[in-house]
């Protein structure tokens, strides 16, 4: 894996975050490559990272034993076309696509079926090693192909594969929420400033405790239900707490804000630009 050349092309916010797991895991910078669209973005990739970065992805692509797509749905088939028309994917090749809501068989029509495609689908937190990343299969890719992959995301968190059929419900869940989780973290700090505790430390003791929340959930392995009794004294303030929350319909509002993101993430590869 170490020996293989990898090119990001779109090396924006998930692109770079990409290339630092790569680089933090010990691949070398020689074997990087990375590509955006204007020169000045690249001269400043190619300064922070220290990898040959260009506006140029059918050079890029060809150097690489593995393309990983990381530009915006609308951008990924002009892009792709001119790799694939310039016969720049070397036997073999292996392409990931990170990009929402375009399905791996968008991509084969354009690189070919013969050419292993996966998905991927990690979150802005693989940025600091804490995120989490989904892969699914297209036609030709094998068990090898998604060993490569998690090769390269384990370095930024957690990751597992699931069907194809699942990914836009994953970039609804665990691409969208973080951002669900930033409106909780400050509303719930907002309720603390009410009461006058300084705003930085309120932000500070939201985070910290949704961090200690989902590493209760994760490493106990119990159930958020068992969990939140644990919390909940019979007649106490957090049982309090949550009838609030209750009133609030706080159940459904989250739900359907991961349902309408899944289904938005679906139109993406089909509609207007902006994720
Ligand atoms: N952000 C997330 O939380 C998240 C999570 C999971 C998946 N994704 C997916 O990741 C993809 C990228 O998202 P992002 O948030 O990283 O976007 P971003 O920060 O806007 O990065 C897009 C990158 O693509 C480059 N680019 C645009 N046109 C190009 C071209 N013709 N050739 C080469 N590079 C080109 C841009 O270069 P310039 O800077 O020069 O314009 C920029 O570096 C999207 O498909 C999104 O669905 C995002």
């Amino acid at each position: 894996m170490k020996q293989k050349t990898i090119a990001v092309l779109g090396a924006g916010t998930m692109g770079q975050a990409i290339l630092k797991g790569l680089i933090g895991s010990g691949h070398p910078r020689h074997l990087l490559r990375a590509t955006t669209r204007t020169s000045d973005a690249a001269a400043k990739v190619s300064d922070d990272l220290g990898v040959r970065a260009t506006t140029d992805s059918v050079t890029a692509s060809g150097e690489a034993n593995i393309v990983v797509i990381a530009l915006k749905p609308m951008t990924l088939p002009n892009v792709l076309k001119q790799v694939a028309a310039a016969g720049a994917l070397k036997r073999g090749t292996l392409v990931i696509s990170i990009s929402a809501g375009v399905s791996s068989a968008a991509i084969e029509a354009i690189v070919g079926v013969h050419v292993p495609v996966l998905r991927a689908m990690p979150n802005t937190p693989c940025a600091i090693g804490r995120g989490m990343t989904v892969l699914s299969r297209g036609q030709a890719a094998k068990a090898t192909h998604i060993t490569m992959a998690t090769r390269i995301f384990e370095p930024l968190g957690r990751v597992l594969e699931l069907e194809e059929k699942h990914m836009n419900t994953v970039t609804g869940l665990s691409a969208s929420g973080p951002a669900f989780l930033y409106v909780i973290i400050e509303a719930l700090a907002d309720g603390a400033v009410a009461r006058g505790l300084p705003r930085g430390i309120a932000i500070e003791m939201a985070a910290q405790m949704v961090y200690g929340a989902a590493s209760m959930v994760l490493e106990t392995g119990r159930h958020p239900a068992a969990l939140k009794d644990d919390v909940t004294t019979p007649a106490g303030c957090t049982i309090a707490g949550i009838l609030a929350l209750e009133d609030g319909r706080i159940r459904s509002v989250l739900s359907r804000a991961v349902e309408v993101a899944s289904v938005r993430a679906g139109e993406l590869g089909k509609k207007d630009p902006g994720d």
